[in-house]
């Protein structure tokens, strides 16, 4: 089972292993946990630290988005309500050797990355301020925030953070891991606009890290980096200025186009009706838009919802709740990045759709989802200190790279199949020298491998957590 991996195996664990016979709980690590839990109760008291029974404790412990997520037992969640309540949980974590996790807004598909089957699970679903500082012009955002909450939050004062593209997820863990929204290509990366991070680090010490002080080389790592570097408990970020609900300066929306494709594969001739959509903004009048777009608009559709927007309408647009086949589901992701016109695009295409008649009756909706990267988004990245990541300036002149991206919804009772073996992440054509995006990629890609940054981050792993604490004790990206 070569895509099989130990955390894909702690995953699976999930209460299904009367139907996954052969998926073995892994360590015994129910001591330490237990430890740590009983001393966190003391200290922080029940409501904050629940085990079985308690109030939150079952909504958390099943509430991550991903089924692979919501069959984890911890054995106890704590609930932080400020940054000292982190540090204790992280005090008592390290000095008792539990394993644990963390989870911002929930939307990790990686197995076991927001939770733990015995270890203690740092819950921030009670850290939900965010505020905006008119005299700082920047944003104040604790990790429990979903981008869709700070948007509406502040939208009568008409700014927002760079975040997502989708409001129920998370700022915290999407922001850490890079973060791609529709103000990229004019504002950079949702890590690019880090001003400061108040960072719990393993060993329980809290520190303020920004571009210019002492812990610059941290604050780099977590441009993009991730979280085995410390617990951001507070993010202050640039504000941008988007406007308010009576400022309609977007013009855009969603095209929808048929495409039937014909695709041959090894038994029969299998035809496939793929439907198609561009979601198309510009922050201009709509000849403007029409202009820049005129290709896609060229494109037969047999929907178009375009018209004038506020920010807050265009963070809308996308919302999971209007695509079928709404419920629990197993998600699998291929990440890849290349840059167009050495036929990769096209072969990731045709890969895609080998790729949907492989699962075709299995998985619930495949998805072959493509994102462009613009120069102008990579020398916003640069003019704002880089990244862990930075990518190379682009080889064309109008945008750089695009990452398409393979998904697979998978219902739950094909969570056990032979996901992995069939799904040949090696085949999926990428380009050298381009980091593959961490939250859109497969944990066994290794995104953190692929980094122009990828040698410091190791040295500042190794300077942050010199005992290898987070790497030995916590599930996330690999290659530290
Ligand atoms: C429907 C959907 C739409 C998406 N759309 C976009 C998009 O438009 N743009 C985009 O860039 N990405 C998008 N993503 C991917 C998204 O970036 C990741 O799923 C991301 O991990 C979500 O962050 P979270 O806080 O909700 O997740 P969580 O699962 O809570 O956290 C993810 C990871 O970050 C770690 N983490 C979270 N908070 C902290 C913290 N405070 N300190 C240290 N570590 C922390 C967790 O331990 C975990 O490893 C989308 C995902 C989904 C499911
Ligand atoms: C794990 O250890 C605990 C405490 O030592 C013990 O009670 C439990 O039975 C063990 N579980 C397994 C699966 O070995
Ligand atoms: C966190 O809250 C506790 C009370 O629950 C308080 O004693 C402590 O000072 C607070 N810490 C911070 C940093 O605000
Ligand atoms: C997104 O990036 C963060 C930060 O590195 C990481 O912890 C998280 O698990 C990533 N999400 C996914 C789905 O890979
Ligand atoms: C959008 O355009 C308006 C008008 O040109 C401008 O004031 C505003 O700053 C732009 N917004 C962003 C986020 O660039
Ligand atoms: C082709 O697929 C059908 C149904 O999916 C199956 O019954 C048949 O055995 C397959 N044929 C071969 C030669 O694999
Ligand atoms: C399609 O995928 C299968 C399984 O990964 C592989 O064996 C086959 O060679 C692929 N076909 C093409 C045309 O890529």
């Amino acid at each position: 089972m070569p895509f099989l991996s130990k955390t894909r195996s702690i995953g699976l664990v999930v209460g299904y292993l009367l139907a996954c016979p052969g998926v073995s709980a892994g360590q015994n690590h129910t001591t330490p946990a237990k430890t740590a839990c009983h001393t966190l109760s003391t200290l922080l008291g029940t409501d904050k630290v629940q085990s079985a029974g308690g109030a939150q404790y079952e909504a958390s412990a099943t509430g991550a988005w991903d089924l692979y997520n919501q069959f984890d037992k911890p054995t106890c969640i704590v609930f932080p309500r400020n940054s000292s309540d982190v540090v204790s949980a992280m005090r008592t974590i390290f000095h008792s050797d539990a394993h644990y996790a963390v989870r911002g807004g929930g939307h990790s598909a990686m197995p076991g990355w927001n939770t733990i089957n015995n270890g203690v699970l740092i819950d921030f679903s009670q850290m939900k301020s965010f505020s905006y500082d008119p005299v700082r012009d920047s944003i104040f955002i604790e990790p429990g925030v979903l981008n869709g909450e700070v948007s509406d939050g502040l939208q009568s004062q008409g700014v927002a953070p760079v975040g997502g593209r989708v409001e129920a997820v998370g700022f915290s863990g999407l922001a850490l891991g890079g973060g791609l929204s529709f103000l990229s290509p004019s504002q950079g990366w949702a890590c690019d606009r880090f001003r400061a991070l108040d960072v719990v680090l393993t060993n329980g010490r809290l520190v303020t890290a920004t571009h210019t002080n002492e812990y610059s080389d941290l604050f780099t790592a977590l441009k993009g980096g991730g979280s085995r570097f410390g617990i951001v408990t507070r993010y202050e970020v640039d504000a941008i200025h988007v406007g308010t609900a009576a400022d309609k300066t977007y013009w855009g929306g969603t095209i929808n186009v048929l495409i039937v494709t014909t695709v041959t594969y090894s038994n029969v001739s299998g035809t496939f009706t793929t439907a198609a959509s561009v979601t198309l903004f510009y922050n201009g009048t709509e000849a403007q838009f029409k202009q820049v777009f005129a290709d896609f608009l060229a494109i037969p559709a047999i929907a178009t919802n375009l018209g004038p927007l506020s920010y807050n309408e265009v963070m809308k647009v996308l919302t999971p709740s209007q695509a079928p086949g709404i419920g629990p589901r197993a998600t699998n992701y291929g990440g890849s990045t290349l840059y167009p016109g050495q036929g990769l695009f096209e072969k990731s295409y045709n890969n895609w759709l080998n790729f949907s008649v492989n699962f075709k009756d299995e998985a619930s909706r495949t998805f072959w989802v493509i994102t462009p990267v613009f120069q102008s988004q990579i020398d916003v990245s640069r003019a704002h200190g880089g990244t862990s990541f930075t990518p190379p300036n682009g080889q064309f002149p109008s945008f750089s790279f695009l990452f398409p991206l393979f998904l697979a919804r998978f219902p739950s009772h094909v969570i056990c199949s032979d996901i992995y073996d069939r799904l040949d992440i090696s085949r999926i054509p990428r380009s050298p020298g381009l980091p593959l995006y961490l939250n859109e990629s497969e944990d066994v890609q290794d995104a953190l491998t692929t980094y122009s940054g990828y040698e410091k981050l190791k040295e500042i792993y190794r300077k942050y957590d010199p005992t290898r604490f987070n790497v030995r004790r916590m599930v996330g990206p690999n290659g530290l």
